[in-house]
């Protein structure tokens, strides 16, 4: 496959996604190979991650393949004045593949448009966040037995997380009813809920996270994006709005789990981390199988 992107979740297809999903479960039983040998991966990343940076460039490590890079656009030449499309086409001279977050929205979309390797986009903004979404696909189907006809509950910031955004577009695929718990001020985009109309999904949309996570097969906690907000005080009014805490979890159902993309900040208090139900450490975990998979997909050495 010649010069697949991965900017959207919806640039796969259903059967394209779950093939993926398939390799991933491949890769958790057998991570050590050497496919990636002779391969040159560029990770070029505009703005701060732990997970996934590193955890493509362990998985990248484990194919026997290498990678270059910055983790801060100050130390490359951007800081000089040089443009995006200038830095991708040098770093498509220098790399089989570029794996790029940005904060600016539409980036990766238009790095694509001017590379002649693939692009992932490892986050744009608050738009999308496609290998966070195929790696939380692959945690609720290990913990589910299935993607199909689940209750997927997102609490936080609607607005502004895109991991949030890719997982609706992804999970739209399986029937899932959504439940959207967040404050009025971070609700889900129009454009998010005029999509799930439009294919006809149950959504339900709720202020207050107490009452209503019974149901839930998964209970997917996100942080509130300081860095996403224009004005400060916004952010401080609404900055501790859920805090997900141990006893909140003594009715949900035995097999419901909570995932979060991570960094989490107070979202998610340290007593949930030693409840059974708490599996987001095994989610990023996740990360390194998913992403095997991605890039040996992408690259067209499995398919
Ligand atoms: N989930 C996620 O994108 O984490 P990082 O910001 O640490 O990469």
């Amino acid at each position: 496959m010649k010069n697949k992107h991965l900017v959207s979740i919806t640039d796969f297809t259903k059967e394209e996604i779950l093939r993926i999903l398939e390799l991933a479960a491949e890769f958790e039983k057998k991570p050590s190979q050497n496919l990636l040998e002779g391969k040159v991966i560029a990770t070029l990343f505009f703005e701060p991650s732990t997970r996934t940076r590193l955890s493509f460039e362990s998985a990248i490590s484990r194919l026997g393949g290498k990678y270059i890079g910055f983790t801060d656009a100050s130390s490359s030449s951007v800081s000089k004045g040089e443009s995006i499309k200038d830095t991708i086409m040098t770093v498509a001279n220098y790399s089989d593949m570029i794996i790029m977050r940005h904060p600016v929205e539409g980036s990766a979309r238009w790095a694509s448009e001017v590379s002649r390797v693939p692009i992932i986009n490892a986050g744009d903004g608050a738009n999308q966040h496609p290998t966070q979404t195929l790696l939380d696909l692959y945690t609720i189907k290990q913990t589910q037995g299935t993607l199909d006809n689940l209750n997927l509950f997102f609490v936080g910031d609607l607005k502004y997380g895109r991991t949030v955004h890719s997982l609706i577009q992804a999970m739209s695929m399986f029937n899932t009813t959504f439940h959207f718990i967040s404050p009025l001020e971070l609700q889900i985009p129009k454009e998010y809920k005029l999509y799930l109309d439009k294919l006809g999904l149950k959504y339900h949309e709720y202020r207050d996270f107490s009452e209503v996570a019974n149901e839930a097969d998964i209970i997917y906690m996100t942080r509130i994006q300081r860095e996403r907000f224009s004005d400060p005080m916004e952010y401080e009014k609404t900055k501790n709005s859920y805090v997900l805490k141990n006893k909140m979890l003594d009715n949900t159902k035995p097999n419901m789990k909570v995932l979060h993309p991570l960094p989490r900040v107070n979202e998610i208090h340290t007593d949930v981390d030693t409840n059974e139900k708490a599996y987001y450490f095994t989610q990023a975990l996740n990360g390194v199988f998913t992403r095997q998979a991605i890039m040996t997909y992408i690259l067209g050495l499995k398919k």
